[in-house]
C-alpha cells in the first residue's frame, strides 16, 4: 500500500516525463545492456549495434507504448494486479517472454530515469519508482505457472 508521500513521488515524476523519450531509451537500454532480450524481438529489424538500436523507430514506437501502458499502473496505483492481468496473459501464453526480464526493463527504466532527472530524482523518488516497478513486474508475472 502506498503513502501519500509515495503517491507524490510517482505522480511527480510521471508528469515530467516524455513517454516516447524515456520509454524507447529504456526498452533501447534493455537490448543493449541485456543482448539475450534481442531474441523477443526479432520482427524488429536491425538490432546489429547500440547505435541501430538507438536508432530502430519500432524501438522507438515500442517503447512509447510500453510506457504508455506503464501509465495505467501510474493512474491505477491501487489496483495494478487486475489492471495487467491481460497485458501478463499475453506476456506469458502469447510472445512467452521470461518473467525474469520484467526486473531488468524495471532496471533500465530507473536508470533512463536517473538520466533525465539528474539530482532531482532523490532517493525518495527512486524508492517510491522501484516500488512500483516491482509490484508491475509481480503483476505481469502473475498468469505464469
Ligand atoms: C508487447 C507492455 C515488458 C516483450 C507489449 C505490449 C504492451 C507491453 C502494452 C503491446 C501489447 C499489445 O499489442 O496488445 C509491457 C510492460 C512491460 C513489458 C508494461 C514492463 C514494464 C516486456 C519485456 C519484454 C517484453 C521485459 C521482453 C524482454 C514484448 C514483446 C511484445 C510486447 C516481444 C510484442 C511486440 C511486438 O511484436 O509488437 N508489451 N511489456 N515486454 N512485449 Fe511487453
Amino acid at each position: 500500500h502506498w503513502t501519500a508521500a509515495e503517491r507524490q513521488a510517482i505522480a511527480s515524476v510521471w508528469e515530467k516525463i516524455s513517454l516516447e523519450s524515456v520509454g524507447s531509451q529504456a526498452l533501447a537500454r534493455l537490448l543493449i545492456v541485456y543482448p539475450w532480450t534481442q531474441r523477443y524481438f526479432s520482427s524488429f529489424g536491425n538490432l546489429s549495434s547500440a547505435a541501430a538500436i538507438l536508432g530502430n523507430p519500432k524501438v522507438k514506437h515500442h517503447g512509447k507504448t510500453v510506457l504508455t501502458a506503464l501509465g495505467q499502473a501510474v493512474k491505477n496505483m491501487d489496483n495494478i494486479k487486475a489492471t495487467f492481468s491481460k497485458l501478463s496473459e499475453l506476456h506469458s501464453e502469447k510472445l512467452h517472454v521470461d518473467p525474469g526480464n520484467f526486473r531488468m526493463l524495471g532496471e533500465t527504466l530507473i536508470i533512463v530515469l536517473a538520466a533525465e532527472l539528474g539530482a532531482e530524482f532523490t532517493p525518495e523518488l527512486q524508492a517510491a519508482w522501484q516500488k512500483l516497478l516491482s509490484v508491475v513486474s509481480s503483476a505481469l508475472s502473475r498468469q505464469y505457472y
